[in-house]
């Protein structure tokens, strides 16, 4: 694990604040039911911490989805609410359908101390994505808070009013979800035990290419598999391996990597010391052709080294993976998907960078 050159809430007084901790609660939501909770379970740790150290009050913010500026009921965090109060049976945790103004205050002078309250969908509001000061402020004035915690590391890489405007109003430091996946993502890159191998798959080129550029100088071994590979992908350095078999389907459509090149990355992952995954290798929707990622899957989750999954797609298959292969283990399952490709391609994330330095 690289050090973290952030403040994080174990360098800061705690106890009688009310603390506003930004969080990444956007998941998937179906009819109203939550269908993976890995970002809100992230965060419980962060919550627990905060009130074990005396918080007179967590309020808690988040975006969900993408409602460009208008209020959108499907979106509603209440849903995110409820779950909360599920994982954190012990404690008061309420839900605010205003985000900030008089109705937000009250919302919050009405939560009794060591309480934790969810505001409402930040992305209702155009100001939240154009980064607003005043916004911010707004927030702020509403909720009383002393302190910012930023623990949403999936949106650590928008400069956003709840990642970037707060954080110049507030003192602001890292939640341990934060802290634990920078940590160990820039520890791959600058420390790793070695040999490091990077697993790349998906569909697009334009994405990963920043990724495997980073990693060609630092990574012993690239292997790409996915759409990628299967649509051409040429690389001439000589540590990168890209996927030469394919599984196809009826119409000749190439939607999995073939048994030689699942057996060949499968070697890599078993010789490797840290293994970094972002994308899947196949078409995994359909389990005819989730083969080789799960393949790979598995010997990463029983390889004993330290072994990092990160991308949306890439995160969600594994931790179904998990759901039938108990026995499997990784070091990190980002939460991150678009914030732990930035941070993999060598990028600066505007949400981390403006919290207090160490
Ligand atoms: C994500 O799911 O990657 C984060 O929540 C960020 O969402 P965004 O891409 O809509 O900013």
């Amino acid at each position: 694990m690289a050090e973290f050159r952030k403040k994080t809430i174990q360098d800061v007084e705690i106890a009688g604040k009310t603390v506003l901790v930004r969080v990444d609660y956007n998941v998937p939501i179906k009819d109203g039911v939550i269908q993976e909770d890995m970002r809100i379970s992230g965060s419980l740790s962060t919550i627990r911490y905060l009130l074990d150290q005396g918080a007179r009050k967590v309020i808690l913010i988040s975006h969900l989805g993408r409602p460009d500026g208008a209020y959108v009921p499907e979106l509603s965090l209440a849903p995110c609410a409820q779950r909360l109060g599920e994982l954190l049976p012990d404690k008061i945790v309420r839900f605010s359908d205003m985000i900030y103004g008089q109705d937000a205050k009250d919302a919050v002078d009405a939560l009794p101390d060591g309480g934790v309250l969810l505001l409402e969908n930040l992305r209702f509001v155009p100001d939240e994505e154009a980064n607003s000061a005043q916004f911010a402020q707004e927030i702020v004035n509403a909720t009383g808070a002393e302190l910012f915690v930023q623990d949403g590391f999936a949106v650590i890489h928008r400069a956003h009013a709840s990642t970037d405007a707060i954080a110049h109003i507030l003192p602001s430091v890292a939640g341990f979800l934060v802290e634990n996946e920078v940590s160990r993502l820039e520890g791959a890159m600058q420390n790793p035990a070695r040999p490091l191998l990077v697993i790349v798959g998906g569909a697009k080129v334009s994405d990963k290419q920043p990724l495997i550029d980073k990693f060609l100088m630092i990574a012993d071994k690239i292997a790409v598999g996915g759409k990628i590979a299967a649509d051409g992908y040429k690389n001439s350095s000589p540590n990168v391996y890209v996927a030469e078999d394919f599984a196809e389907d009826g119409n000749g459509n190439k939607l999995d990597i073939g048994p030689v090149s699942t057996k060949k990355i499968v070697d890599m992952v078993k010789e490797a010391k840290t293994i970094v995954w972002n994308g899947t290798l196949g078409m995994v929707e359909d389990e005819r052709f989730a083969r080789g990622s799960l393949a790979v899957a598995r010997a990463m989750g029983e390889s004993n080294d330290m072994t990092i999954v990160g991308g949306g797609d890439t995160t969600g298959f594994v931790e179904q993976v998990l759901k039938t292969n108990g026995e499997l283990t990784f070091n990190l399952i980002s939460t991150g998907g678009g914030a732990s490709l930035e941070l993999l391609s060598g990028k600066k994330l505007p949400g981390l960078e403006v919290l207090q330095d160490k």
